[in-house]
C-alpha cells in the first residue's frame, strides 16, 4: 500500500503535528513547506521506519533537536546532541544585547575580550562573533569559551568549525581557566562576560518533563538555582583585584531570581551598576552588571 506525507502526519496523535512535521521533514530530507504542498508525496518503506523510531524517542520526551540533531538560534544553525542544553530563544536576548554593546564602543582603540563561560554548543559567542565580524570584519575581539563539560566542548568547537569562527576553548570551573592563563593582556580592553550558567533547581527541574532528557550538569544549581553565580561573582571580584580593565558581565536568570541576585552582586561588587531586562514574555531575563 502507498505511504504518504498525509497518512503519516495523521497517524500516532500523541505527538504534535508540528513535531511530526519537523520529524518526517528531517527523514525524508524536505521542507516542511513541501510536505504542506505535497500531501501525496510517496515515502519509501526505510523512511517510514526511520520516521516511526523517531517518533517513538519523541514520545520519551527527547528532545526534537537532539532527534534531527540541529537547533537555530539568532538565525544560525547549531549541531546538537545529548551532551549540551538546546539552545533556547530566550538566549538570544543576551546575544543581542552584547552585540549592541561591542558595536557602541566603536571599533577605533578599544580591543574587546569576550569571555562566554558556560558556553554549551558555543551558541552565545559564536552568534555574537559572527554578528559583530560580518558588519565589521576589522573589529578587534578576542573570543574565549569555557565549560566544564569536555562533551559540550567538543560540540562547541564543532560549531565554531562549522560557522568558521575564531574561539579559544578552555575546559575548567568557571573563570578558572582565565587564572591560569600565563598571559592575559587587558590595556586598553573592555572584557564582556557572558554567562548562561545552570539556574534552576533540583525541584524546578524534577517538575519539567520535557527538561528530563538534557544534561541534568547544564540546568541545576543549588542555592536556590544561584549558587554558580555566586562563584562567578567571587571570581570576578578576584579578577578586578588583579587587573585594569573596563568589564561589563551578563548573567541569564530565571525571573523569580531578579530580587536575590541584585543582593548577591552588591554583597561582592558594591560598586556595580545593575540593571535587569525582559525577555519577549516580559519576563526578568537579563541582569547587566557594568
Ligand atoms: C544552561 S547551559 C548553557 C549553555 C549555552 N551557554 C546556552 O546558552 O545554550 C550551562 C552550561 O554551563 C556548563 N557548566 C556547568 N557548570 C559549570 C562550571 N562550574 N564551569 C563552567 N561551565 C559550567 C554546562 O556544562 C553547560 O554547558
Amino acid at each position: 500500500m502507498k505511504i504518504t506525507v498525509k497518512k503519516l502526519l495523521t497517524n500516532n496523535k500523541k505527538i504534535s503535528l508540528l513535531d511530526k512535521e519537523i520529524l518526517l521533514s528531517h527523514v525524508i530530507k524536505k521542507s516542511r513547506e513541501f510536505l504542506f504542498a505535497n500531501p501525496d508525496f510517496e515515502i519509501s518503506f526505510w523512511q517510514k521506519i526511520k520516521f516511526e523510531s523517531l517518533l517513538r524517542q519523541r514520545q520519551k520526551n527527547i528532545p526534537i533537536a537532539y532527534l534531527i540533531r540541529h537547533k537555530e538560534f539568532f538565525g544560525l544553525d547549531f549541531f546538537v546532541n545529548k551532551n549540551v542544553l538546546v539552545p533556547r530563544p530566550d538566549t538570544e536576548l543576551m546575544v543581542a544585547t552584547a552585540i549592541a554593546e561591542i558595536n557602541e564602543q566603536g571599533t577605533e582603540n578599544k580591543n574587546i575580550l569576550l569571555i562566554d563561560v558556560g558556553t554549551g554548543t558555543g551558541c552565545i559567542p559564536i552568534a555574537i562573533r559572527k554578528s559583530v565580524l560580518s558588519a565589521n570584519p576589522n573589529f578587534k575581539m578576542e573570543t574565549i569559551a569555557i565549560d566544564i563539560s569536555k562533551k559540550a566542548l567538543c560540540v562547541a568547537k564543532k560549531n565554531a568549525k562549522k560557522h568558521n569562527v575564531e574561539i579559544e576553548f578552555l575546559h575548567g570551573n568557571l573563570l578558572e581557566p582565565i587564572f591560569q592563563l600565563s598571559e592575559l593582556r587587558t590595556e586598553n580592553t573592555e572584557i564582556i562576560i557572558t554567562a548562561n550558567l545552570p539556574y534552576i533547581t533540583e525541584q524546578q527541574f524534577k517538575q519539567e518533563p520535557s527538561i528530563q532528557k538534557e544534561p541534568k550538569l547544564a540546568l541545576v544549581a543549588d542555592n536556590e538555582g544561584l549558587a554558580l553565580y555566586e562563584e562567578l561573582l567571587k571570581q570576578i571580584k578576584q579578577l578586578l583585584l588583579t587587573l585594569d580593565f573596563r568589564l561589563l558581565t551578563m548573567f541569564e536568570i530565571d525571573p523569580t531570581q531578579t530580587d536575590k541576585i541584585k543582593i548577591m552582586i552588591k554583597k561582592y561588587l558594591p560598586e556595580a551598576n545593575i540593571e535587569i531586562k525582559k525577555d519577549l514574555a516580559g519576563l526578568d531575563r537579563l541582569v547587566i552588571i557594568t
